[in-house]
């Protein structure tokens, strides 16, 4: 695999939900094409690169003792700080300093763990709702693409396929023209507004309507949607999970100030329906890596938010993902 960049590696990604990780059991992930454990103890949880510095066993395989991590292969037991501390076969000799195995950054926001493989200067990103009471947040997914994360992302602002990956529900192949809207680039990433589109089945309560949406994209794999519509506002928070350059895992959070009737598992299996419709067709595209060379491919209008994603990706130099 190729280096990865600064950018990505220092920023936060999100790996899990936290209620995943249980006291004494060890989690298996992977980021950025990097094998992972996570484990938690008293004081939260812990992000170690799944490799036993004795032999490059998997530390995945091995188990929680007295809040510590044993290996499976020659029980070698880490502290939550990662430095091991005790070789069975040498009850008597200290292990040294080096003997340590490799410790990631670790924090837990909306309910989820992030993970950094680098130097996180800032918080994940801000989910707007979060703190407003009058939504209620659902999470969905896990979501697997067998995709980079860069090219969920971009489907994710692409407003264009309702009419034919969403039809009935999203869209309308009678109605598939996209009016022109505004796109803002600034530091703190991609605003567009007034993105306009009539849509049968919007949220999943059944109920056609006329729909302005705004789009921001706030990190490379981090983007958010709000939609308004006289009954109320449905945000969305998705986060993809960079598993490798071509593997990638999204999460999508709802906050919803409306439709408090309808249970979350009707909602979240609408989500479930419409990420199950995406994933074929951004499985599907070629080249695998988004091209950010604007002459590589064909842009409309209606591709503006589009535009302004693979302009900033270049921007900052990103070259995970992207060709
Ligand atoms: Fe882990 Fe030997 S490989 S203890
Ligand atoms: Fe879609």
């Amino acid at each position: 695999m190729k280096r990865i960049d600064k950018i990505i590696l220092d920023d936060w990604h999100p790996l899990i939900p936290s209620n995943s990780v249980r006291e004494c059991s060890i989690v298996p992930s992977r980021l950025l094409g990097e094998d992972l454990i996570l484990w938690k103890d008293g004081s939260g949880v812990n992000i170690w690169q799944d490799l036993c510095i004795h032999r490059g066993s998997r530390l995945s395989l091995g188990w929680i003792e007295n809040n510590h991590v044993v290996c499976a292969y020659h029980g070698w037991e880490y502290d939550r700080t990662g430095q091991c501390v005790r070789f069975p076969a040498h009850p008597d000799q200290r292990p040294p300093e080096k003997a340590h195995v490799k410790v990631y950054e670790s924090t837990e926001k909306y309910g989820l763990v992030w993970a950094s493989l680098g130097k996180p200067e800032r918080e994940p990103p801000k989910f707007e709702e979060w703190n407003d009471s009058s939504f209620r947040k659902i999470l969905c997914g896990p979501y697997y693409y067998k995709a980079s994360a860069t090219r969920a992302i971009e489907n994710f602002l692409d407003v264009a396929h309702f009419p034919y990956v969403h039809e009935g529900l999203l869209g309308d192949r009678r109605r598939p023209e996209i009016n022109d809207y505004e796109v803002e680039v600034s530091e703190e990433g991609i605003v567009a507004k007034n993105v306009r589109v009539w849509q049968p089945d919007p949220d999943g309560t059944g109920i056609g309507k006329d729909v302005v949406y705004t789009y921001k994209v706030l990190r490379p794999f981090t983007a958010y949607l709000r939609k308004e519509t006289h009954e109320g506002v449905l945000a969305i928070f998705a986060t993809v999970t960079p598993v490798d350059e071509f593997n990638s895992t999204a999460w999508l959070y709802l906050a919803m100030n409306y439709a408090f009737e309808k249970n979350e598992d009707e909602l979240r299996s609408f989500q479930d329906k419409i990420t199950s419709q995406d994933i074929p067709v951004v499985e599907s595209q070629r080249p695998e890596r988004l091209p950010l060379d604007l002459q590589a491919e064909l842009h409309l209008r209606s591709d503006r938010i589009a535009i302004a994603y693979r302009k900033w990706l270049k921007s900052m130099g990103l070259s995970f993902g992207t060709i």
